[in-house]
């Protein structure tokens, strides 16, 4: 059966919003030959650098091989350990998994999910490479209590941002706390670069040279008297490009497109209005949902700005319904994408085959049991939001 539109919404809950304007700059870019990674890759690196408050940009074909390069550029290797959260998409543990390190989980927090810093600060040991964090739904982590375990411990911290696109701690941009931040542009995310896209912000000269290198192919050339020049595609002149080529370590083709990077830029504009809407649903949900018992409603810290990529709800056992029972009414019999946002990542098979275990984050495991996701993005029309609201209630 197909659904009415303003419903088809709830039940995809895929956000990506377009207008005329990403369409004219798709246009552009095509009329000038659709180039791979050119001058709209580096202005769109230049201003989202800008808009989060870093120096340094640097595009990527999304955030899971964007982790991959902030992992690099800390070199973090076999043997290293890198600490990160089990509530995340499995990217960020994997980031690390695949450069041989070992994946340590700290526990959460649980009123936000966000990484819990104490549980970090227990797990740090003298092969500790990095930090990696996940500001989980867009609401930013305590990251006063995390920069200063970095800093005294002398480790790199990663910030993964792939929810938080425009939130703010303290005033300050997400991307621009710790010493590397990834974002994501995937379909559902809250800006997006034609169904894929990620960019990475730093102000260290010496990590961005190395991710920018990475990403493509880390290759070189050099000029008549035998200077070595890295490959920058955005930017240095085609006859100086290839003429010769030397390839300094094994890297890889993660490059951004001018096209996905021309709707980006466009995209970055309407980040405000688009996180606004957000914010607006989320008022109204909350509004909405109060009072019913048994439903706990998400709490947002005074110092922060979110960005509700998600808006996750605790099922708790005064509730009606099961959490499992819920998910299935809501998903299955009225057609209300809600999620899992995530299923604990030490958990899934892939690391219970490296040894991890229940009992390892007892929070995180503990929450998992409650937590479901209501489906939030700037298409949800009154109609949709009047239906899903209309629901919950019937449901408890
Ligand atoms: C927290 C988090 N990190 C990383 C990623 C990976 O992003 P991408 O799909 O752009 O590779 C996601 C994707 O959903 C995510 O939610």
């Amino acid at each position: 059966m197909q659904l009415p539109k303003a419903l088809y919404e709830l039940e995809y809950n895929h956000g990506a919003e377009y207008g005329h304007e990403e369409e004219a700059a798709v246009l552009e870019v095509l009329r000038a030959s659709a180039p791979s990674c050119g001058p709209k890759v580096k202005e769109f690196e230049d201003a989202f650098a800008a808009f989060c408050g870093t120096t340094y940009g640097v595009t990527c074909t999304n955030a899971t091989s964007g982790l991959e390069l902030a992992m690099i550029a800390c070199g973090v290797g076999p043997g290293d350990e890198v600490i990160t959260t089990p509530i995340s998409w499995i990217s960020t543990a994997n980031a690390a998994a695949a450069r041989g390190a070992n994946v340590v989980f700290a526990d959460i927090d649980p009123i936000t999910l966000n990484i819990d810093p104490a549980s970090v600060e227990r797990k740090i040991t003298a092969r500790t490479k990095a930090i990696l964090i996940v500001h989980l739904y867009g609401h930013p982590c305590d990251m006063d209590a995390l920069i200063s375990i970095a800093k005294r411990h002398n480790i790199l911290l990663v910030e993964d941002c792939a929810h938080a696109a425009g939130a703010e701690y303290k005033g300050r941009r997400t991307g621009s706390l710790g010493d590397i931040g990834v974002f994501s542009f995937h379909q559902q995310k809250n800006i997006t670069t034609l169904g894929e896209g990620g960019l990475i912000t730093t102000s260290n000269k010496k990590l961005y040279e190395t991710m920018l290198s990475y990403r493509s192919l880390c290759c070189l050339t050099y000029d008549p008297k035998g200077k070595y020049l890295p490959i920058d595609e955005r930017v240095l002149p085609m006859g100086l490009r290839y003429w010769m080529l030397d390839f300094n370590e094994v890297g890889y083709n993660h490059r951004m497109t001018d096209m996905q990077a021309a709707v980006g830029l466009v995209q970055l504009g309407k980040l405000p209005l688009l996180n606004a809407k957000r914010s607006a649903l989320a008022k109204t949900y909350t509004e909405r949902l109060s009072n019913i018992p048994g439903l706990t409603l998400p709490a947002v810290s005074q110092y922060v700005k979110h960005t509700w990529h998600v808006y996750c709800v605790m099922v708790e056992p005064e509730f009606k319904l099961s959490k499992e029972e819920f998910m299935w009414e809501m998903y299955v019999n009225r057609r209300i994408k809600v999620w899992n946002h995530y299923m604990p990542i030490h958990l899934t098979t892939a690391y219970r085959n490296q040894g991890h275990h229940e009992g390892e984050c007892p929070v995180a495991e503990s929450m998992f049991k409650k937590y479901v996701s209501l489906p939030i993005h700037p298409r949800i029309t009154e109609e949709a939001l009047d239906y899903m609201m209309r629901n919950i209630r019937e449901l408890a």
